[in-house]
């Protein structure tokens, strides 16, 4: 390996001269002539190399240098020869032989070889790395680099030195691997304004992010990039976007011909994601990739790392896996994309050996590469001014005002919303997922409404509201009792709300809030009874607040009582989840629960007092007269408070069927999407004047309802779509 360093070549690198051609314009062909001959025959000086690090990239680049030895000298005419090996420990076993001679601890000893001209930095982190360049710099050495965090944050004072010096600071791998973008930007694109950077460069995200998409959870996804060796046992660095921040810093810094520091840049990580997202953005026709952005505005700079939903058309969407992408918009190329491997010893290895090409044929040629940067007196926008559409998935309390609550408190922030998609996330839970998609505003003001939408609290644990309705002396009290005691034994809380002032369970009192059965009583139990004032319906008014306060306390199941099966007692509908409607055997008039009209908003319906004679044959009425009225499959159970027969199992159906209005059935969206509707109206400042003409009679209910409709604000016009049609999450 260090056959070649027979001549020294000094530190100048215009001293570098071929002993047999004499001169510093000597062309290559004499090289590749001599070497065709004999490849191993060294026709100049060569070029001694020390490598710092031995690892990943360092075991790389040896390998890469050693094995394509001759060929390399061939192409530079000048023999690339590595010399030193720094680590921390040379016992450790490597990919790739080093010479003994060669493997070193000691920096010393290679700052001290008079007849090196290159140091190659490989091993990573801010310092010692940036001291060796920097010493290495100050002795008149040529430097590569991988090291993208040195680069981003002190590339600026090390180019100047490099300048000052007469020698090269090359770092092409320190951006996408083994993709060439620094050369492309600082020779190729020269004759451009580049006026936008967007890129995938950080594979490990990329990587994450893909798993995501094709349905696994962040953990997961985080778990397998860790397993296939793409992340790090501290993943930080790359799932929170600061690697990604330190290549942006140096992609603007170069494109923009601007002093970039990753301190004027902010990153955002994708550890907040998760694989619904992805569902969603894909109903929308997105993906979501961490998204390295920079662009020149006028004489302004803003740049940022974060996900964003990019349509799934674009380039930068198909980039997947470990793949990294570059693309650039300037005055004369519009648009390119160069695409690779973003890491990994080979690609990686490619780019450090190019430069180190690069730094030999100048040395041959008496060269250096001068990289101006600052040229330009740009500012840096701050990231609070800075313009996005955002998509913000919720999860709220499925009830009236919480969309008005969250609208209220984004208009507050000049947010106007182009669009709302709410769903459950659980059938039997009223909690649910609300995805808002906004027009364009500004990151600051986004950042306080989120703070807002965060004092909110988060989302109530919701309780399961139960309605029981049936005629008076059907046993509802008496069965609820006993529903108490059997949800008790489950280990749930349990509230019961009385609306009918005949209630046992109440004592008859109207506002009485005692207990009189002989059931168990205990911290986990709260029975109130609740007047029905308006006289208008079988429940009370101010039921929905109470139910509220219930969830407040943290109460698993509300059991509202109503006063009796009636038409009245519908209206229970819009507060329960689940409407239990309780008969009897032999109740006289076995059509009698028909005509009332419960039936139809009935969830489930129990026989109760079973161990009398003839409750199979009322259950078996009840099923063919709901199954020939519509078809309905609603659960018919039979029950006893005396026996016992079928309390357990009716306290666990209470848990577990599905929510009645939240069935997703055209009717239950309607009925809840009307309910909000609703809502936002009672708010308007004509309601309370329009309520009390209704409540005194003067008008009816339709008449109250347009009134209402009439007493809406016209909205205000559209904000202009922004131009990017990407959100930030
Ligand atoms: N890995 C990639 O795919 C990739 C891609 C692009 C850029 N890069 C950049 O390339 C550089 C190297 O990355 P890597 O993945 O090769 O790292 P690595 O596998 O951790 O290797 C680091 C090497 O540096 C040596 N080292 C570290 N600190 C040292 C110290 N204080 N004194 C002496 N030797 C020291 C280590 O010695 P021991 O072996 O004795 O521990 C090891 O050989 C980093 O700047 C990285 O960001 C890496």
């Amino acid at each position: 390996m260090v056959q070649c360093h027979s001549r020294s070549c000094g530190r100048s690198p215009a001293r570098v001269l071929d002993q047999r051609a004499g001169g510093p314009e000597d062309s290559a062909a004499p090289s590749h002539a001599a070497d065709r001959h004999s490849p191993r025959r060294c026709v100049l000086s060569p070029v001694n190399v020390a490598l710092l690090g031995a690892g990943v990239v360092g075991a790389g680049t040896l390998d890469l240098l050693l094995s394509k030895r001759a060929q390399l000298a061939a192409m530079n005419g000048v023999e690339i020869v590595p010399r030193h090996v720094l680590v921390r420990d040379p016992a450790r076993r490597r990919p790739v032989t080093i010479p003994p001679e060669a493997l070193t601890t000691d920096p010393a000893r290679i700052f001290s070889d008079p007849d090196l001209h290159v140091v190659v930095e490989l091993m990573g982190g801010e310092e010692p790395a940036r001291t060796y360049i920097e010493a290495a710099l100050s002795a008149g050495r040529h430097v590569v680099t991988a090291n993208k965090e040195v680069i981003a944050k002190h590339g600026g004072e090390l180019l100047r030195l490099a300048n000052r010096k007469g020698v090269d600071l090359s770092f092409e791998a320190s951006v996408g691997g083994g993709i060439p973008i620094i050369d492309t930007l600082r020779k190729d694109l020269i004759a451009n304004d580049i006026t936008a950077v967007r890129a995938i460069i950080n594979g490990t995200s990329n990587f994450i992010l893909t798993a995501m998409s094709a349905g696994r959870e962040y953990a997961e996804a985080l778990r397998q990039a860790q397993e296939l060796g793409y992340a790090e046992a501290d993943p930080r660095n790359d799932v929170e976007g600061i690697d990604a921040l330190y290549k942006l810093s140096i992609l603007s810094t170069l494109a923009f011909r601007a002093d970039v520091r990753p301190t004027d840049l902010t990153a955002l990580g994708i550890t907040g994601l998760s694989a619904r997202d992805f569902q969603y953005g894909a109903e929308m026709g997105y993906e979501i990739k961490l998204i390295a952005w920079a662009r020149r505005d006028g004489s302004q700079i803003e740049g940022a790392v974060y996900p964003l939903m990019i349509s799934r058309d674009s380039q930068l969407a198909a980039v997947k896996g470990v793949f990294n992408a570059v693309l650039l918009e300037g005055d004369q190329i519009d648009q390119l994309m160069l695409y690779g491997r973003g890491a990994g010893a080979k690609p990686t290895a490619s780019a450090v050996v190019a430069d180190l090409c690069r730094i030999a044929q100048n040395i041959r040629r008496g060269a250096s590469d001068h990289i101006h940067i600052n040229e330009r007196a740009l500012s840096i926008r701050p990231f609070s001014k800075m313009l996005a559409r955002f998509y913000l998935r919720l999860s709220v309390v499925d009830r009236p005002g919480v969309l008005a609550q969250i609208a209220q408190i984004l208009g507050a922030h000049q947010i106007s919303i182009s669009s709302v998609i709410q769903r459950e996330t659980d059938e039997t839970s009223r909690v649910a997922e609300l995805v808002i998609m906004t027009h364009a505003a500004l990151e600051g003001q986004m950042a306080h409404a989120i703070d807002a939408i965060r004092s909110l609290g988060p989302p109530l644990r919701p309780a399961r509201v139960v309605a029981i309705t049936g005629s008076g002396g059907v046993g509802k009290s008496t069965l609820i009792g006993k529903l108490i005691e059997s949800l008790r034994r489950q280990g749930r809380t349990v509230a019961v709300l009385a609306c009918d002032p005949e209630s046992p369970l109440t004592g008859g009192a109207l506002l009485g809030d005692r207990f009189r059965m002989g059931t168990v009583v205990d911290d986990g139990v709260y029975i109130r009874s609740l007047a029905a004032c308006s006289g208008r319906q079988a429940i009370a008014d101010h039921l929905g607040g109470v139910i509220r306060l219930c969830e407040e306390f943290g109460f698993d199941v509300v059991i509202v009582e109503t006063v009796g099966a009636g038409q009245g007692d519908t209206a229970i509908r819009a507060w329960a989840d689940l409407v239990v409607l309780l008969l009897q055997p032999e109740t006289g008039d076995d059509l009698q629960w028909e005509k009332a009209g419960v039936l139809e908003v009935a969830d489930l319906i129990v026989i109760h007092k079973a161990d009398l004679p003839g409750a199979e044959r009322v259950a078996q009425q009840v099923r063919s007269a709901m199954e020939l009225s519509s078809g309905s499959k609603v659960p018919v159970v039979l029950a006893s408070s005396r026996t016992g027969l079928g309390i357990d199992e009716l306290a666990r159906l209470l848990q577990t069927l599905p929510s009645a209005i939240r069935r997703g059935d055209e009717i239950g969206a309607f009925l809840d999407e009307a309910r909000r509707e609703l809502d936002r109206l009672l708010r308007e400042p004509d309601a309370p004047q329009i309520l009390a003409l209704w409540r005194t009679g003067r008008i009816d209910i339709q008449e109250a309802l347009r009134r209402l409709l009439d007493s809406r604000p016209s909205r205000p016009e559209e904000e202009p779509t922004g131009a990017r049609s990407e959100s930030v999450i």
